[in-house]
């Protein structure tokens, strides 16, 4: 059974509560309902991962940094939120990669792990080369929901390489409540029995998107304890932002 901490203790390393910048919060209202949203299940630190996606939403550092800016003074005259962060969802295209070497990308605050989404059909070719460089780089790379790839449903050993190579796989746990279908379902659960994610997040858009979290995380405490549930969410996120594996 669930049992949601007394006091926040979890770090969510995904979230869309910035307004107005991608296809998350559309209000600042709503992103602030969605962090205390987030706090109410034991969130005490968001960090906002807006898309950074050439052709959907073509945000770069600059964009993303006054957005979180203009947000700040609404943040303030609410008390009961988490803290939060900057970072960005970065989509794994030629532009965005060329950016992460060039020191133009978001990396996690102190600038030790990175997040990246890929195209959900397929890795990119030379994958494995461009993360030993993001690697040389000292930044760990961090897969967003590796459930949602179709090469990875297919072939999880895929996904085992890249974690053997050096990257986190971060799941996003409404997954697990079939928030995105059944594939995508099943293939977190498979990946969660082969112990392959080193934290787990929201990558909550909307307020009504904290409700399926609460079910991952209920369904996680029911198979495997409430020690998983507050490594996913606790221990994993803590070390991935020291640029470690979590263990
Ligand atoms: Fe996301």
């Amino acid at each position: 059974m669930l049992s949601l901490p007394v006091m926040s203790t979890y770090v969510d390393l995904h979230c869309h509560w910035i307004a107005g910048i991608d296809d998350g919060a559309r209000t600042p209202d709503e992103g602030i309902q969605m962090l205390r949203a987030l706090k109410s299940i034991g969130f005490c630190e968001v960090v906002a991962t807006p898309h950074m996606r050439p052709g959907m939403f073509d945000n770069e550092r600059a964009d993303l940094v006054g957005a979180f800016e203009r947000m700040q003074p609404l943040l303030a005259e609410h008390a009961d939120l988490p803290t939060v962060g900057l970072s960005s969802e970065h989509y794994f295209d030629s532009t965005v990669f060329d950016r992460v070497l060039a020191d133009q990308a978001l990396p996690y605050p102190g600038q030790r792990a990175i997040l990246l989404e890929f195209y959900p059909l397929a890795f990119p070719l030379h994958i494995e080369q461009r993360l030993a460089d993001i690697r040389r780089r000292k930044l760990l790379p961090v897969i967003a929901h590796p459930e949602r790839y179709q090469s990875v449903w297919k072939q999880p050993e895929i996904l085992e390489r890249l974690v053997d190579l050096g990257a986190a796989a971060l799941l996003d746990a409404a997954a697990l409540d079939g928030k995105y279908g059944r594939q995508p379902k099943r293939c977190a659960r498979d990946l969660l029995e082969r112990g392959l994610y080193h934290a787990a997040c929201s990558d909550a858009h909307r307020p009504a998107d904290v409700a399926p979290v609460v079910q991952g995380m209920s369904w996680i405490a029911k198979e495997y304890g409430q020690e998983e549930v507050d490594f996913l969410f606790r221990e994993g996120p803590r070390a991935i932002l020291a640029g470690e594996l979590p263990t």
